[in-house]
């Protein structure tokens, strides 16, 4: 059967069916291969595993939908190499499960964050945005610093990310409890932040 150009474009279906042909092939033409891609697989240099802290300060990032405001994605233009630093690499993301890339920027981009600010900056933004930023307006979030860092479920956790490629030992996961003895929801998220992008941060 000859296909012509004239029954595809009167046929939806048909139109349909092949525009998702193309896309798939389109698609996997350029995603397939970063599976293979050092650069996109292995860590950068220096990159850990999240500790227990900053593994618990990432959830707490999720829960409270941080990445609908930030995006954690620099990305290769002058104009956001000058604002944030390096642009964002694959191998710096090797160990985020999901990872929190985001789409959407009401508050800028994070992933250089780590370091710029001190812990008591961190603490006073995230109680009152508006006591450092005047005209932020970022939500408050001062209730995590009552609410205790969730100890009982990082060993299952850390055990679940074994199991898709995060290295971290039986030592570390049964020490794990310990680090998160008297800290709050607000200093797990401190730590999460403080550590973020600083493996490329004078990278150039
Ligand atoms: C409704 C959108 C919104 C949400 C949700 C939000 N933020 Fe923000 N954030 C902003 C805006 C806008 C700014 C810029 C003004 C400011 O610094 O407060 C900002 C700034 C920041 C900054 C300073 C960044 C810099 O380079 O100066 C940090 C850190 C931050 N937010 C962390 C968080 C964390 C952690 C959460 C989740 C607990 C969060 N934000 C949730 C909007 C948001």
């Amino acid at each position: 059967m000859k296909l012509s150009q004239d029954a595809v474009e009167r046929n939806v279906g048909l139109m349909v069916l092949l525009t998702l042909l193309v896309v798939s092939v389109g698609g996997l033409v350029e995603i397939v291969p970063l599976f293979f891609q050092k650069y996109a697989t292995e860590p950068v240099t220096g990159l850990k595993p999240y500790d227990p802290l900053r593994l618990t300060g990432r959830d707490v990032y999720i829960r409270e939908g941080c990445f609908l405001c930030h995006s954690q994605m620099i990305r290769p233009f002058r104009a956001e190499t000058e604002r944030y630093g390096h642009y964002s690499v694959g191998g710096e993301f090797v160990y985020d499960h999901p990872f929190q890339w985001g789409s959407k920027r009401t508050g800028p981009d994070l992933h250089r964050v780590g370091g710029r600010y001190s812990d008591e900056w961190h603490r006073a933004h995230l109680i009152n945005p508006r006591d450092v930023v005047p005209d932020s307006n970022m939500p408050a979030f001062g209730f995590l610093e009552k609410a205790p860092a969730d100890a009982s479920t990082i060993e299952a956790k850390m055990r679940a990310l074994r199991t898709v490629g995060v290295p971290y030992t039986d030592e570390e996961i049964a020490g794990a409890k310990k680090q998160l003895e008297n800290k709050s929801e607000l200093d797990a998220l401190i730590a999460y932040l403080q550590g973020m992008g600083l493996e490329m941060k004078n990278a150039r």
